[in-house]
């Protein structure tokens, strides 16, 4: 299987031991990108991705190797450490620039045969809110299966974790990637996905963005095609 491994920070700390722990027992080629080191821009709001064409992005180059490695991927992994009970900034500043790939703009048809883990680890407390903002655009772009895997660990890096929290994460890893090996090939997205697609394509018939339903023409989503059939 091919993974891909995005870390919301750029050094190797608990939420990266985690990512790579899963992946390893996933098995398969993973590739990893660390943010900021990888990809650092801000939005600008200039609202081109979403109004016309993504490529007019200013960004869109630089972020062109994570975009193609996601696309490429069967299972995403995000990752994050929780900053003041969210993700990293640049994790957030990351999602910023997929809003076009979001269900009610342009999804991306081959997110609705993947898998995807949102990881999150705090000293103490808000990992649940940090892992469902990622798992907030992992459904918005459609993607199959999303699992989460949220942890308070009372520590600062790896090394500070004691042995019973280790032992929770290896369980919890050990199930996911058990779940992940057992569905590959078989994705269907969750009913709430196939509901807002259906929602989104009333919207898209009545004809909210020209560009976006130029989208779904050419998709043959207005009519009978549904990207979790091909
Ligand atoms: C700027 C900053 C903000 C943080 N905010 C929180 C927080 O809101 N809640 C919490 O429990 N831990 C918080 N922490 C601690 C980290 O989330 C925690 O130590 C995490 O496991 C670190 O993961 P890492 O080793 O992958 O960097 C914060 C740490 C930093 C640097």
């Amino acid at each position: 299987m091919k993974i891909v491994i995005i870390n919301g920070q750029s050094h190797t700390g608990t939420t990266c031991h985690i990512a790579r722990q899963l992946a390893d027992k996933i098995g398969g080629d993973v590739t990893e990108f660390f943010l900021p080191r990888d990809f650092h821009d801000y939005c600008v709001g200039c609202m081109q991705c979403i109004l016309k064409d993504e490529k007019r992005c200013p960004h869109y180059e630089r972020l062109r190797p994570i975009t193609e490695a996601m696309d490429a991927a069967d299972v995403i992994i995000l990752a994050s450490p929780v900053y003041v009970y969210h993700v990293t900034g640049a994790m957030k500043t990351f999602l910023d620039h997929y809003g076009y790939r979001w269900l009610i703009h342009r999804p991306v048809e081959s997110m609705f045969g993947k898998q995807a883990v949102s990881i999150s680890t705090s000293a103490a407390a808000g990992e649940k809110s940090a892992c469902r903002d990622m798992a907030d655009s992992l459904f918005f772009w459609g993607v199959g299966k999303t699992y989460r895997l949220g942890m308070h660990v009372f520590a600062h890096n790896w090394a500070g974790v004691s042995g019973k929290r280790k032992q929770a994460i290896d369980q919890r890893t050990t199930r996911i990637a058990e779940k992940i090996r057992s569905r590959r090939g078989h994705v269907k997205p969750s009913l709430k996905t196939k509901l807002y697609f259906c929602f989104v394509r009333l919207l898209q018939k009545k004809g909210i963005s020209e560009v976006d339903k130029s989208y779904w023409i050419q998709k043959g989503w207005l009519g009978s095609a549904r990207p979790w059939k091909s």
